[in-house]
Order: C-alpha cells, then structure tokens, then sequence
C-alpha cells in the first residue's frame, strides 16, 4: 500500500528504519502512560525480549496494565527520579512524549543511563515547538499549551512543547555513543496505523470530532480553577475549537534520538 503524501518524505520511514536494526533486549519504556510508546516499540525494533513500563501515576498505570494482555510486558507504580532498578538492568530505555511533562528532566535521563547495560541503547522521542509546522500542527501545540496550563493551575507538572535545541541539550548531557538525531513531520506510530489515511488528514471528519472532544474533555476538568481562570481558559477552549473545525488537527513535529551508553 502506498503510503499517503506527506507521511512517505515526512522522516518517519528513516527512524522506522533505524528502529528495525535494533535488538532491543530487556527495555524499559520511562513515564510509559497508557502504554503507547510499548505498542510502537513492539512493532518497530529488530527484536525484542521483554518491557517494563513505569509511571508515577496509579490511574495511568491502571490504563497501561489494561493493554496488554499476552504479551511480555510489566507495568509498575514508580517514580523515574528515583527508581527501584539496580544500575545496568536493562538492554534499552525508553521515553516518548513526556519530557516536558517531568519536574527535573536531568534528573530521570540520569536515572536512565544509570539502570541501563553500558553498550544498551537509549531512545527518545519528543514533540518539538519550532517554527515552521502547518497550522493543523499548531492547532495541536496550543491545545497542548492549554491543557499544560489547566495541569499547572491544578497542581500536576507539565510545561510547554520544548525546542529542538533545548530537546538535544538535555539528551546531549547524557554524553551518549553515537547519537543519531532524526526529525519527522509525522510520528512513526502512524505508519503502523490502520487508518493511515484517515489520520494523515488534518481534515478528516474523525481526526476533527476526536481533537473536539479532547477540548471537550479538558473543559471538564475545570471543577478545581478559579472562576477568573476557568472563564479565561473556557474562552481559549472555544477559540480552539474554532482552529480545529478551520485548519483541523495534526501532531507536531518530532525529534528522535538514538544513543548508546
Ligand atoms: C504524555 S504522558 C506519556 C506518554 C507516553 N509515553 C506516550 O508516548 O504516549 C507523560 C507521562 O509522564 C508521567 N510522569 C511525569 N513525571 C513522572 C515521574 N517523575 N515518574 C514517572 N512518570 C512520570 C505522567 O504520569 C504521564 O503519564
């Protein structure tokens, strides 16, 4: 099947390619959510033993417990800051998508390369705000903007999409082997999705009512703010959804990152 425009020069086939030479041994997948990155990995790497997720969150350690089912896969309660893991326990780590939601970025990659096989591969992928990204893409960002903002107001750390230099910096620090640095309009997960047409539309009529109803589901969380900031952040929420019904929605670039310990 051919691959829809955009998604086949987007950079996601360079880092599928770069995720299919590697065996991947024993991984652990850092502040894993509902288990997204796991579900890539598994259908990305050369090969693979096993997977231990870890998040610091019981409800979405609930969710990722919950997606898996015969696969080798151990979801468990921890903080990334401080992990229960001896040094050298794993043969790769992982993290997607979440630096920008950890209180001491410096502190969890440290932990990383210390629970990591010296030779173990470390990868990481995260969402970048640099110029230059369709409107469909900053639809995406400012929704994500909106929700950090409604997360800090509510007490749960999460800042803004980071820039790619401040990406590299922090994975740079770690003073990996061989880093290779790849950049991807579209994420690699959309190659192994069914709907790749569907999704690869910023338009698509799905795409759409589901970004509607991520907004959706953050004005329901307004019940802890205070009014002036709940009537402030509702008005944002509608300017947002005005962007999605005109430019609809598409996730913003991505910086992947491969090294060795
Ligand atoms: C955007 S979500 C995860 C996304 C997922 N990795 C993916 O690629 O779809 C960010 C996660 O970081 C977790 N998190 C934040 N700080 C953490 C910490 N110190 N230890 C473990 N998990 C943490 C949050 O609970 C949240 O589930």
């Amino acid at each position: 099947m051919d691959l829809p425009e955009g998604l086949a020069s987007s950079g996601a086939l360079e880092i599928r390619a770069r995720l299919s030479s590697i065996s991947a041994g024993k991984i652990l997948d850092v502040a894993t959510g509902d288990g997204d990155f796991i579900q890539t990995l598994m259908k990305a790497l050369k090969d693979y033993d096993s997977f231990v997720g870890i998040d610091h969150s019981e409800d979405e350690v609930k969710k990722a417990k919950t997606a898996f089912d015969e696969e080798p896969v151990e979801i468990l309660q921890m903080d990334a800051e401080d992990m229960d893991f001896e040094d050298g326990s794993f043969d790769t780590v992982s993290i997607s998508h979440s630096l920008h939601h950890l209180a001491n970025i410096d502190a969890v990659l440290s932990e990383m390369k210390r629970v990591l096989k010296p030779g173990g591969h470390v990868i990481v992928q995260e969402n970048y705000s640099d110029p230059g990204q369709t409107e469909a893409q900053m639809t995406d960002m400012l929704a994500a903007h909106w929700d950090a903002e409604i997360d800090t107001l509510l007490g749960k750390t999460h800042f803004k999409t980071l820039r790619k230099r401040e990406i590299r910096d922090y994975v740079e620090a770690l003073g990996l082997g061989g880093l290779d640095v790849s950049d991807t309009t579209h994420p690699v997960k959309c190659l192994f999705c069914e709907k790749v047409f569907e999704c690869a539309d910023p338009l698509n009529e799905n795409v759409v009512s589901f970004a509607l109803e991520e907004i959706d589901r953050n004005l329901a969380r307004f019940g802890g703010l205070q009014d002036a900031d709940a009537a402030r952040l509702a008005e944002e929420g509608e300017r947002l959804k005005e962007r999605i019904r005109r430019f609809g929605s598409s996730s913003p670039s991505t910086l992947f990152l491969v090294g060795t310990k």
